[in-house]
């Protein structure tokens, strides 16, 4: 009976762990709004030349791809931000710039399932389109930073780099788009030396080459020592330069301003995906050594979708991987609501009168429940005590009689005959 089985690398989410979820996703909504991101809604089933479009490499191949009924070619989500792209290319090209969205919802990756790693997976995903200005990037890794508080994951950090300083050597040795991102696809993967063959085959110059591995070789949380050592890296490639230049601005925006970002910069940092053209960057805690969150600028997705000049930034957070950080730092989503009111009939002529004092006290607001079992009171009590239940009303026939049914109250562990109009303001308060 394999069926009863989740398909591999599908998950259930039970009641503990849907209440993280939501909790997650409650606090990316009040991040949203706090930055003025509005909602928008995708379909998880879009025509794979789009998804496939700049998803890179390897991401591609890890597509649940299909053909439907009517003989479409269609994939399921890997990411938001290839729908994004279509809808500023399409629905909303005439939106007046910049245009802030978000998104939240579950994506699919043929990944090899381990931890945190999934083949059905959450993000929350914001994006800021129409300025390609160092504002831009700094509001972004300012509302990463905030949403990791805001869950509470602390000693959060991000990995950081600029893809024009590679692209901008690369660029200017000759080496086209494809070797470029052929090359990037080993850097993510950390295959530096694969890196390097792959520079050599595409004809970079030997003092390419010395560039490449010198840069390949800095990293560190030191700014000033990290961009000053890139920096020399870079002299005959202005292009490069440039990028580097933009992305000190940045960081000196997000440093200026306060916001409370740890910074790990790496100049051999690539990331999968293929259209990013300014910043990329990953966080990271140091409970999981995979990453919570990954964004960056792609300043021509858009344009390649028809859409135009337009420059965006954006970022996804990892709501299953956000869960595990909690998790792992022993951080807990709070109770929302807990059930208030059990109402217990002591015998079966009562029965009709519990359910209809359960209806009202909803009609109240309170969240009551109706001991459904049929169980005995004492046996009825005990499982409200272990679920902290805080009243229970026990409806009997003497003090129905009299209008009136028993309240007691579970944490005080005292317990009075009301009546029954009386128990809203009693139990509410
Ligand atoms: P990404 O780095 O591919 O970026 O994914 C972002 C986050 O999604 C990852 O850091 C990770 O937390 C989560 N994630 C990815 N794959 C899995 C998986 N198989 N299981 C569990 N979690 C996973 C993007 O998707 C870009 N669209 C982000 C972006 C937005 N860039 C610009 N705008």
């Amino acid at each position: 009976m394999d069926f009863l089985q989740t398909v591999r690398g599908m998950r259930d989410l039970l009641p503990d762990e849907a209440r993280v979820l939501r909790f997650i996703e409650k606090k990316a909504r009040h991040i949203a709004e706090l930055y003025g991101y509005e909602e928008v809604i995708t379909p998880v089933i879009e025509h794979y030349e789009l998804l496939a479009a700049k998803i890179g490499e390897e991401n591609r191949k890890r597509m649940y791809v299909f053909e439907d009924l009517g003989g479409r070619k269609v994939a399921l989500r890997p990411e938001f931000t290839a729908s994004i792209a279509r809808l500023v290319a399409t629905k909303m090209a005439s939106s007046p710039k910049p245009i802030r969205l978000f998104s939240i919802g579950s994506l699919y990756r043929y990944d090899e399932p381990q931890l945190g790693r999934y083949r059905e997976f959450w993000q929350a995903n914001y994006e800021l389109i129409g300025s390609n200005k160092p504002e831009a990037d700094a509001e972004v890794i300012s509302l990463t930073v905030d949403f990791l508080n805001c869950v509470g994951v602390r000693n959060h950090t991000l990995k950081i780099n600029h893809i024009g300083i590679l692209r901008g050597i690369l660029e200017r040795e000759g080496v086209s788009e494809d070797g470029q991102n052929a090359l990037m696809q080993r850097l993510d993967k950390k295959d530096l030396s694969g890196a390097m063959i792959i520079a050599e085959e595409h004809g970079v110059s030997k003092g390419g080459l010395e560039t490449l591995k010198d840069l390949f070789s800095i990293r560190g949380n030191d700014r000033e020592e990290v961009t000053r050592r890139i920096g020399e890296t870079l002299k005959d490639y202005p292009e490069a330069k440039e990028a580097l230049r933009n992305l000190d601005e940045i960081i000196d925006l997000v440093r200026d301003g306060g916001v409370d970002a740890k910074f790990y910069f790496e100049a051999s940092f690539a990331r999968g995906l293929e259209y990013y053209t300014g910043i990329i960057f990953e966080v990271y805690v140091p409970e999981l050594d995979i990453a919570v969150g990954g964004g960056g600028r792609y300043d021509n997705l858009i344009g390649i979708f028809g859409g135009g000049d337009v420059p965006a930034v954006g970022v996804a957070l990892g709501v299953d991987r956000l869960m595990l950080a909690m998790k792992r730092q022993g951080v807990d989503a709070p109770k929302e609501q807990r059930i208030k009111a059990l109402i217990i009939p002591v015998n079966e002529e009562n029965i009709s009168n519990a359910f209809k004092i359960s209806v009202m006290l909803r009609r109240y607001n309170i969240p009551a429940e109706v001991e459904v079992m049929r169980r005995g009171l004492s046996r009825a009590l005990s499982d409200a005590s272990r679920r902290n239940i805080t009243h229970v009303i026990i409806v009997g026939s003497k003090e129905i009689s009299e209008g009136k049914v028993v309240l007691k109250n579970m944490e005080r562990g005292i317990q009075e005959a009301i009546k029954i109009e009386d128990l809203p303001n009693k139990i509410g308060s």
